[in-house]
């Protein structure tokens, strides 16, 4: 007979981590887990013609969720698109230019929020996405969705690409601060909706990526990053009771603690500038934490590489963790040194 606890019983343990259950062995998966380091990937992006029309083909797309499951075995996939889709439903032009990053257009630096005219059916292929790849995923895997928070999404934005010291949308922040938060907020709007139809169509747990968290003042990373976050982790409570929540504010340092208390969110991810041993003495007691291997240690592999998997294994022995990377793999990764990660881990 089951019994009602209020927690769902799982034998995922990658799920089951999230709830607050430690596993002997950590369960993994890898940010940007489905990329340009897999020769399938590339070859059926090359196929598709590139970024975007891969991540609006429901069939590709859910066949690249899946491809570094299948690989590696991972205890997540997570769902393939992208954090500026969300711009794109707002209304934005958005490009992926080859070895140039996202371009949007018009950037709201020079134009008012309210000239973009929503197109929220932008997004029904990734819901679509959703369905396909949940319905192929075996009972062991965690399905992961997954958006920006609203401070990253609006970096772009507001500039119309990517920098390397968010000052534009800093900037704004500063001289417009009610423009700056009215952007803040229909990202946020938007984001919830996005998330809450990421779980209505399959996903299990969702990760608020905020990449650039770390380029903020103190009070503006309390308007711009903690508020937002908390409103949305409060929003998606309220619609998707149950579901976790992975907050990775990337590059916050000592301000994580204060992330966590301020968003309410359910696991922590760290970066790979994070000290674990800190981090494991310093975070609420209990509290799942993810990460947080160097990538750069993964591209070396060998010693480097266990080095660093048994230096975070060990330091969140006390606590739920999941084997993570800092930031995403990147390109250059030998896969071998994926199998070696994964294999180093389960060994532990
Ligand atoms: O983790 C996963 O495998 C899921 C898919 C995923 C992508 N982007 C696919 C992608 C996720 C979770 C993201 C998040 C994302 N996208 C972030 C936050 C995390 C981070 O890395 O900081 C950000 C800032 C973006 C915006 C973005 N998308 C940039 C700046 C770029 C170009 C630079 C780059 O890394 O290529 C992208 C493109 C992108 N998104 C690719 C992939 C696989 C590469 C596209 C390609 O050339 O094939």
């Amino acid at each position: 007979m089951p019994i009602a606890t209020g927690i769902t019983a799982t034998t995922k343990p990658l799920l089951a981590t999230l709830s607050g259950q430690r596993q002997s062995v950590p369960p993994v998966w890898l940010m940007r887990q489905a990329g340009r380091y897999l020769p399938e990937y590339r070859a059926l992006r090359a196929d598709k013609g590139g970024f975007l029309a891969l991540a609006t083909d429901p069939e590709a797309a859910a066949e690249v969720t899946l491809q570094p499951v299948r690989r590696f075995g991972f205890d997540a996939a997570i769902l393939f698109s992208d954090i500026l889709m969300v711009p794109w439903a707002m209304g934005q032009t958005l490009t992926f230019g080859a070895g140039e990053g996202p371009r949007l257009s018009p950037a709201l630096a020079d134009h008012d929020l309210r000239s973009l005219t929503p197109v929220p059916e932008r997004l029904d292929a990734v819901y679509e996405t959703v369905r396909r790849a949940a319905a192929m995923l075996d009972g062991e895997t965690t399905f992961l969705g997954f958006a920006g928070s609203p401070w990253t999404v609006a970096t772009y934005m507001v500039a119309g690409e990517g920098s390397r010291d968010q000052a534009t949308a800093r900037r704004l922040a500063y001289h417009d601060p009610a423009a700056f938060a009215d952007v803040l907020q229909a990202i946020a709007a938007q984001t919830v909706e996005y998330l809450a139809r990421q779980v209505a169509a399959g996903v299990e747990a969702v990760q608020l990526f905020d990449s650039w968290a770390g380029s903020l003042s103190p009070e503006q990373f309390e308007t711009c990053v903690v508020q937002p976050n908390a409103w949305i982790v409060g929003e998606l409570r309220r619609r998707c009771p149950g579901v976790p929540i992975i907050g990775f504010p990337k590059g916050t340092g000592g301000k994580l603690l204060r992330y966590v208390e301020g968003t309410g969110v359910d696991a922590i991810g760290l970066d790979e500038t994070v000290d674990p041993v800190w981090a494991a003495r310093e975070l609420p007691a209990g509290l799942p934490v993810q990460g947080n291997v160097d990538p750069l240690a993964l591209v070396t592999g060998g010693d480097a590489l266990d080095r660093a998997v048994d230096c975070v294994i060990a330091a969140f022995a006390d606590r739920p963790h999941i084997v993570n990377l800092g930031h995403g793999i990147l390109p250059d990764t030998p896969i071998a040194n994926v199998d070696r990660l994964l294999a180093r881990v389960r060994a532990a």
